[in-house]
């Protein structure tokens, strides 16, 4: 139905690399790693012995692989959810590929009347194919001598425990449950007990703060709040009860009450003495869930009934509650993660992530488990007790796929090379990369360092909204060039459009979006369908819009360059400038503020905010230190300004729109780039604000 021969001509003439096809066609024959990139087009081929035992081996395989998942969506996705367990057969695959908005609304359905549950997928069904004594869970705490494993049966047990508890408390399919927990094994097995009873998950990040998490619960309406009581990280120890008592007294002000706070207590972090207690809502998990049966009749769900919340930050101040429904994601998932880190049943695989954020969602807890794979959860810091603790952990547990992210690569690459050297690592196969654009010198330094020159790297993009991957290198397929995301997944169709959303061909730079509906896209903005197609499908119509931009070379490989919209990507957090300044200006010494994003050695991009003060409020460093605390506060410590940057006044054009170029050309010191600023209502405020730059 889709015009798709562009596309596929394309990625035919990628296969045939204009510049790589002599090496192409001798995959096998070149191995790069000792002399590893031809300097000419910079390629990195997988090794002979990793591509002939790949899942996709060539570039002719992928390119039929994925030739068919273009022309033949629907018979390509559902061979592949064949594979799961469905109590009832879908009616069709996959409804309304409809994604022009002047065309109607945007409505995407896969596997629409399939009836399934995605914990019995991960758990009961990779159980029957006789993995229960298989590891699931390995838990590495924050300490390097705790640790502790759950066998794929023994998870089942928990889930199950938990999964009747919360039907005791009354809840049901379709109630939300507010996860707020650290990376303890309770996290996956709360996510897991949500989904077996059709209830909706939305974890919240364990480093957002009281008020967003309160945002979160007013928003979402949990029937529950699943907790810790604190949480060792490195040598710091967080009191998450203290936080999470009072987003629920924020929330009740706000008409929003939960009657249940289930509390596990982390002992090593804390003990139950110590920590504050509410009697009458608060209950202690271990108390409570183990004198539950550990086994719970499924509640099967439609394919379409949403699975998860997961709020996300945009243009505005307000977080999007980025909803996804069970069937497609589970699908894609864990398609997504068994081809792009090319997944071997044997496999140990260790992914940094949290789960609190969308890669923990997918490629910890559901992608993973749903292949029946051995997942290690860490609960510390990755350089305590010292830098070198990841690399520990390779070798403690024998990872073999390892997936983290460039802001961890580079910090890590500062710390030098000995941390690394002195671990073995020889267990490893493959890594991966995610949560923003990895910079050549980390690629190069975690392909030949960490890897050893042996190990392909998945430069996995995609997006909270995406689901899954949706760009991704095959490791054993095409070969790589450092700081791409190469090709697209399967049944995924990337276009580059210009300014007017006109496709470009060939080599080209411009906005990412996407032209076909894929099964692990988002449905929906949890009550909010209007935001949901103004932000993605509105700009650019007949498109979905994924708000980064990206170039194609004359290799057809894709080379994203970042975001394009106010959203600013600080070590692989997504933050939303306008959330930072709304922080900023609840102070009320704080006029106004704009905040933007400026390169930043490790966290990939910093936080840079202009403040501008209240008439007759003097600078000073109490103020600036206080302006921090109110976004730790509002927002949480990871989206604290690397900088603040006092402003008599801000750079506005005569409408009184705030010209964030010119204040991003301040921020990185390109000051013979500002260009025009005659259209500015005030020009002179520019030279005030270079003035104050060292302030
Ligand atoms: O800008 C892109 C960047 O992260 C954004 C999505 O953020 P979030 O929804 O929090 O999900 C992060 C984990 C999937 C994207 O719009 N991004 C993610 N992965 C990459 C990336 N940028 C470049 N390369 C990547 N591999």
């Amino acid at each position: 139905k889709m015009n798709t021969c562009n596309h596929l001509r394309h990625v035919e003439s990628m296969a045939t690399l204009p510049s790589g096809a002599g090496k192409i066609s001798h995959l096998n024959s070149v191995i790069l790693g000792e002399d590893l990139a031809s300097e000419e087009n910079d390629l990195v081929f997988p090794s002979n012995h990793f591509s002939s035992q790949a899942l996709v081996s060539s570039p002719e395989k992928y390119l039929e692989m994925y030739k068919r998942s273009i022309e033949d969506p629907a018979g390509f996705w559902s061979d592949i959810a064949s594979t799961f367990y469905w109590k009832h057969q879908w009616n069709q695959p996959v409804f309304s590929e409809n994604l022009d908005v002047t065309k109607g609304t945007i409505n995407i359905e896969w596997f629409k009347g399939g009836i399934t549950n995605i914990c019995y997928n991960a758990l009961d069904r990779n159980i029957d194919a006789g993995n229960g004594s298989k590891i699931a869970l390995y838990w590495e705490g924050n300490e390097p001598d705790v640790d502790a494993s759950l066998s794929y049966s023994q998870l089942l047990d928990k889930v199950c425990q938990l999964a009747n508890y919360l039907k005791d408390i009354d809840v049901k399919k379709g109630d939300a449950v507010i996860i707020y927990l650290p990376m303890l094994m309770e996290l996956p097995i709360a996510m897991l007990a949500c989904a077996r009873i059709g209830a909706v998950h939305s974890v919240v990040f364990a480093g957002f703060s009281a008020e967003s998490l309160s945002q979160r619960i007013v928003d979402c309406k949990p029937k529950a709040v699943i907790t810790c009581n604190a949480v060792r990280r490195g040598p710091k120890v967080i009191n998450l009860k203290e936080i999470v008592d009072a987003a629920l007294v924020e929330s009740t002000k706000n008409g929003v009450s939960v009657d249940v706070c289930l509390t596990y207590e982390n002992q090593s972090a804390m003990k139950r003495e110590a920590t504050k207690w509410q009697e009458g809502r608060d209950v202690w998990w271990q108390d409570i869930i183990p004198t539950y049966p550990t086994t719970c009749e499924v509640e099967w769900v439609d394919a379409e009934d949403p699975l998860f919340l997961l709020y996300t930050s945009g243009s505005t101040g307000k977080p999007k509650g980025v909803l996804h429904t069970t069937g497609g994601y589970m699908v894609y998932t864990a398609t997504t993660f068994k081809y792009a880190f090319d997944y071997k049943p044997s496999d140990i695989y260790w992914c940094t992530a949290d789960c609190g954020w969308i890669t923990g969602h997918s490629y910890v807890t559901y992608g993973p488990l749903l292949n029946g794979a051995s997942v290690i959860i860490f609960e510390g810091a990755p350089n305590y007790p010292d830098s070198g603790r990841c690399w520990d952990i390779v070798d403690k547990y024998k990872v073999t796929i390892f997936y983290t992210a460039p802001t961890l690569v580079r910090s890590l690459m500062r710390d030098g090379d000995e941390y690394v050297t002195r671990c073995s690592r020889k267990s490893l196969r493959v890594l991966g990369s995610v949560g923003e654009p990895i910079n050549p010198s980390a690629w190069r330094w975690f392909f030949n360092v960490v890897g050893d020159s042996r190990c392909p790297i998945s430069d996995t993009w995609w997006q909270t909204e995406t689901g899954g991957f949706m760009i991704t290198p095959l490791p054993g397929a095409w070969p790589q060039k450092p700081g791409s995301a190469t090709f697209p997944f399967f049944g995924v169709l990337p276009v580059i459009v210009d300014e007017k959303g006109t496709e470009i061909e060939g080599e080209c730079s411009g906005y990412l979006c996407v032209k076909n509906s894929w099964p692990g896209a988002f449905r929906t903005l949890y009550g909010d369908h209007e935001r949901y197609e103004t932000t993605y499908f509105k700009p650019f119509p007949g498109y979905y819009f994924s708000g980064d931009g990206c170039s194609r070379d004359k290799d057809g490989y894709h080379w994203l360059t970042g975001r394009v919209d106010d959203v600013i990507n600080v070590s692989g957090h997504r933050i939303g400038t306008a959330e930072v300044e709304s922080a900023l200006v609840s102070h009320p010494k704080c006029a106004e503020a704009a905040v933007v994003g400026v390169e930043h050695e490790v966290k990939g991009q910093g936080i840079y905010a202009f403040v501008t003060l209240v008439e007759g409020v003097p600078y000073s460093e109490e103020l600036r230190k206080e302006l921090i605390v109110a976004v730790r506060k509002q927002i949480g410590a990871f989206a604290a300004p690397d900088k603040i940057h006092w402003a008599p006044g801000l750079p506005k054009t005569r409408s009184g729109k705030i010209m964030r170029r010119i204040l991003r050309k301040i921020a990185s010191k390109q000051l013979d780039e500002l260009g025009d600023t005659s259209t500015l209502a005030d020009p002179s405020v520019v030279d005030q604000l270079i003035e104050l730059s060292d302030c």
